[in-house]
């Protein structure tokens, strides 16, 4: 169950059913005595504001509306059309398949005032004052105020003081900290998310469900997984794909699994067997492992996206065509044998960036004289971002993924609180004086403890490199 989608003109409803799957809606009385339904969690979060309201203002509110399935969300909006014409209708009533009601996590209160509950459209604008003095109680029981004053160019309707979205504790308390809309806080988004891919995903496919889930299509990734892989990919949201460079010129570790006396042309159990051979029975693997070169050559797999005069290595191979394959310079920093068995083995490595692992195991198994292919691999760790401390798939489809910002994500470089002149001075590009004689690059923070820009320490200056906003009132 997704809280924190975002329902509007542009994300309908009718394409994000799959978002509020598990959906548990409940019974409910409106102020007119009617049976309505509401999201089981949104309820009980109202039924504790109502609480409150009484216990500390002295104020009655009851529900007017909960969840509307589409024939009622029909009838509201002609309604609206008959009494308050097709343009106000339009300002203030969702067409069928937009609204946030068909959610079941919004609902519209309203309050007791001179004997009665205001019901009309027109009482509720005359008591105005009276929602505006309750909506300071909204955040602290997860709900946010969807349509404020102000802002009807940014959500599509004109301002409610009446209808309340449920979103959850931490969310609502930011937005309502940092007065913004949903839409604004999904445009708005950068960080980083450390997920556990599982097996059988490609990278792509990540980037493509964060996108829906966060609502932008500003999503990248460092550091490709293969589909067969599995664990920790980096995921950039916002302005963070400006800066993947800095995420992936790390060590990352993995799990590997390797299976012994077969090689196939992807190196990796999912390619075309080309050779096999007898398996010795006594394999010096403990040994190999601890003498096996910390920096060496390694050949590139023929599957691979790595160029040779312009062309793709894997484009040459399924074409059939011999090149000769590119040898990089690897740095296995640690390896350390996990199990072993008589066809199997499996080890951690912590290797530099641009090392392929099934390379390795191809090569581990060359130094004992017998074939070798990966048949398994985890990424347990890249840079200071951990599987531990990864999310999952689930996590991101409930809205309980954890977002990094991007001054977390980058605190293994050097970190700069600008004063406001020079913050000025960042924002065109200006270069600054190096005194703390950093080389190469560094993080600029503006006067809001954001990442502002990364520039780079060169003798005396610090160079612009990116400046990750251009403009600043
Ligand atoms: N009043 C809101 C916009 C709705 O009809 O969903
Ligand atoms: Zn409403």
């Amino acid at each position: 169950m997704y809280y924190q989608a975002l329902v509007n003109k542009k994300y309908k409803y009718q394409y994000q059913k799959e978002m509020f799957l598990g959906r548990v809606l409940v019974p409910a009385v409106d102020v007119d005595g009617n049976q309505i339904e509401i999201e089981e969690k949104t309820y009980q979060a109202y039924l504790d504001l109502q609480k409150k309201l009484k216990e500390e203002k002295n104020i009655t509110i009851g529900i007017c509306s909960g969840y509307r399935d589409e024939k009622t969300q029909q009838q509201i909006f002609s309604d609206f059309v008959s009494l308050y014409g097709e343009d106000y209708a339009k300002k203030t009533v969702a067409m069928v398949g937009c609204s946030e009601h068909h959610t079941g996590l919004c609902l519209d209160f309203s309050v007791f005032a001179d004997g009665k509950f205001l019901v009309e459209h027109s009482d509720i604008m005359e008591y105005l004052e009276d929602y505006e003095k309750i909506s300071s109680y909204f955040s602290k029981f997860g709900f946010i105020l969807r349509y404020p004053k102000d802002k009807e160019k940014v959500t599509g309707y004109a301002y409610e003081p009446w209808h309340i979205r449920y979103v959850g504790k931490s969310l609502a308390e930011k937005l309502y900290q940092e007065g913004l809309t949903l839409e604004e806080y999904y445009q708005n988004i950068s960080g980083i998310l450390v997920v556990n891919k599982e097996k059988g995903m490609t990278s792509r496919d990540v980037v493509n469900l964060v996108g829906k889930y966060f609502y932008t299509k500003k999503v990248g990734h460092t550091g490709t997984l293969d589909p067969m892989a599995e664990g920790v990919l980096v995921i950039t949201l916002g302005k963070a794909t400006r800066i993947s460079e800095l995420l992936t010129s790390t060590y990352k570790e993995y799990i590997a699994t390797a299976k012994l006396g077969i090689e196939t042309d992807t190196l990796d159990i999912t390619g075309t067997i080309l050779n096999q051979c007898k398996i010795p029975k006594e394999l010096p693997l403990q040994e190999t492992l601890e003498i096996f070169p910390k920096t060496y050559l390694q050949e590139v797999p023929v599957y691979s996206a790595v160029k040779v005069n312009g062309k793709k290595l894997y484009e040459y191979a399924r074409e059939n065509i011999e090149v000769s394959l590119p040898k990089k310079e690897v740095t296995i920093k640690k390896m350390e044998l996990l199990n072993q068995q008589e066809e199997e083995f499996s080890f951690r490595c912590l290797v530099s960036k641009g090392t392929y692992v099934r390379s390795l195991i191809r090569d581990i198994g060359r130094a004992m004289n017998v074939l070798a292919t990966m048949s398994k691999l985890q990424r347990t760790k890249q840079g200071i971002f951990f599987i531990e401390k990864s999310s999952c798939i689930t996590d991101i489809k409930n809205g309980t993924a954890k977002l990094y910002s991007l001054k977390d994500a980058l605190r293994d470089y050097p970190q700069i609180s600008l004063s406001f002149p020079d913050e000025r001075k960042v924002v065109n590009g200006q270069s600054l004086v190096n005194s703390k004689k950093i080389k190469g690059p560094c993080v600029l923070l503006d006067t809001n403890d954001q990442v502002l820009a990364i520039y780079q320490g060169k003798e005396d200056k610090l160079i612009a490199w990116k400046v990750l906003t251009t403009t600043k009132e």
